[in-house]
């Protein structure tokens, strides 16, 4: 039978659902797939895969982790209460091992009167019909969840109704959205206990807090304190706007604070939240602010002496919680030319990634490669060549050999050989620097071939550790130059090289190669594009 066990919290993971909803942030199913793969480690209870109809490509995402994902771990899809949506929903997740439909209609006035243009009776009558669906369709064991969409600007006896309603019908969550992010912890603990008091007998109450006014976590513990047994949270607060509650945020403090939440544990492996933290802001490009709460680089770091006098003679003077209980090791091994698999592979463990057969040989041909060009092979080297590897994509386009030369005040000149699905190709270029000529010379080589060529939207360089040898990342963003507007395809890509030329071009041709995947198999077959919807929450 579906519902939470008694003292839990169940966590409730979108972050590749609303997560990725935030403009640019978009995954390949592949990327969504080993980003499943991190929240199975972390062990929340239920994975948002997406919304299959939004595209192919996010029903493609949803049904390869449905049948992926084991371990008692629910498998959500999100669908509108519209014909056809609930329909492909329910074939997404229908492998799952604990399939989890989530339905959801627009409930505030404002929202029904001037974007679904219809009255509350039409509203709360799909509501039902949709919840009663969900249920006939998947049976008694699967989890059928509904949500008020912008609950908390809803008039709250309609609300009220609606809730009662769709439990009958055969809902066993009821979710309370804070859309736009605009409740305040009192009144929203209020607005929950209101609702655990009328069907929490019958059904788990949820709630969806987003972060407008930096509430979201607030909110959501409010809501746990008030009877709330499922929370919807991203990967680092990830998510539309200012985006969602934080899982690590909501996770860390109801550990922190037992007291203030009696008898209530989530099952969250606390220690794989940095390596979740890390791998979604790689995959996403989307950096976590250094300040940031439990995963920001300064979370954990006291920089003034009388801190530090502090951490060193009891940690407990500053530190509320361990760097250790959120997966951030100061492990002894050190990883050099002479290291063997076997040591790799536990480093690898205790930066909280499980890195076994043909995985773990690839990645200790980089290690070994790397160490040879660098002195040092530290932690954050070796987390940046797993995300590297997460990342890959299958590649028609490849460099075969580029050259440049650049000198101080002269423009730059680049030349570069590609090969286009088997097809060699070379362009000359000049540019402001070597970076832009080899772009320039790139984008000449595939014209020709591909009838478009990149246009970059964004470039972003940092060094993965200290010192001048350290590896470069390169983040680019990059759309088609035959695709403009609003709605054109925008896609990241991932470079990582000692030097840091190869590492720009490594991220281009990645880009270059998702574009042109893309093209091929049509927008949607290997991305996922839910923006498509055009009424998403
Ligand atoms: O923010 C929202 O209202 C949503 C719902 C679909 C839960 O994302
Ligand atoms: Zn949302």
């Amino acid at each position: 039978m579906p519902g939470v066990p008694a003292g839990h919290v169940r966590i409730f993971d979108t972050t590749l659902r609303d997560g990725e909803q935030a403009p640019g942030a978009g995954l390949t199913a592949a990327e969504k797939l080993e980003v499943a793969r991190q929240l199975v480690r972390l062990k929340v209870d239920v994975i948002e895969a997406g919304f299959p109809a939004a595209s192919e490509g996010d029903f493609e995402a949803v049904r390869r982790i449905a049948l992926e994902t084991r371990g008692g771990i629910g498998v959500a899809a999100l669908a509108r209460c519209r014909d056809g949506d609930p329909q492909r929903a329910i074939e997404a997740i229908k492998g799952a091992e604990r399939p989890h439909l989530h339905v959801f209609i627009a409930t505030s006035d404002i929202h029904l009167k001037h974007k679904l243009r219809i009255d509350r009776t039409t509203a709360l009558k799909e509501a039902v019909k949709w919840a009663a669906y969900g249920r006939k369709m998947l049976g008694a064991d699967a989890e059928i969840e509904f949500s008020a969409e912008d609950a908390s600007r809803t008039d709250i006896d309609y609300l009220m109704q609606v809730y009662e309603a769709v439990v009958e019908a055969g809902a066993s969550t009821i979710n309370i959205p804070d859309t736009v992010g605009y409740a305040i912890p009192s009144e929203f603990g209020a607005l929950v206990r209101r609702a655990v008091d009328l069907v929490g007998r019958d059904a788990t109450v949820s709630v969806h807090c987003h972060n407008d006014l930096g509430l979201a976590t607030a909110n959501t513990l409010a809501a746990v304190q008030n009877g709330a047994r499922q929370v919807e949270v991203t990967i680092n607060g990830l998510g539309e706007r200012a985006g969602n509650a934080s899982l690590e945020e909501v996770v860390m403090a109801l550990r922190t604070r037992p007291t203030q939440f009696p008898d209530l544990v989530s099952r969250v492996q606390t220690e794989q939240i940095t390596a979740a933290s890390r791998l979604v802001s790689y995959l996403t490009g989307f950096a976590v602010q250094p300040n940031k709460a439990i995963v920001g680089a300064n979370a954990f770091a006291h920089e003034s002496g009388i801190h530090q006098d502090g951490v060193i003679k009891n940690p407990l003077t500053y530190e509320i919680m361990t760097p250790q209980s959120v997966g951030l090791t100061g492990s002894q091994l050190t990883i050099g030319k002479l290291s063997g698999r076997r040591g790799l592979q536990q480093k690898m463990r205790d930066l909280g990634h499980e890195v076994t057969g043909t995985a773990l040989d690839d990645l200790y041909t980089a290690a070994i490669a790397l160490a040879d060009a660098k002195k040092e092979v530290t932690d954050a080297d070796l987390l940046a060549l797993i995300e590297q590897r997460a990342a890959e994509v299958p590649s028609s386009v490849v460099l075969s050999g580029w050259n440049v030369t650049s000198s101080h005040e002269g423009k730059a000149a680049g030349s570069v050989s590609i090969s286009v699905e088997g097809i060699t190709r070379s362009a000359d270029a000049t540019g402001n620097g070597p970076v832009d000529a080899l772009f320039r010379a790139v984008d000449d080589t595939l014209q020709p071939a591909l009838g478009w060529h990149p246009v970059l939207t964004e470039y972003e360089i940092k060094a993965v550790s200290a010192g001048e040898d350290a590896q470069g990342q390169v983040l680019v963003r990059c759309r088609r130059s035959s695709d403009e507007g609003p709605g054109a395809l925008v896609v990241s890509g991932h470079g990582l090289h000692t030097n840091i030329i190869e590492a720009s071009l490594g991220a281009y041709l990645v880009a270059v190669n998702k574009l042109h995947g893309a093209e091929i198999n049509g927008v949607s077959a290997g991305f996922v594009s839910p923006r498509a919807a055009e009424d998403l929450p």
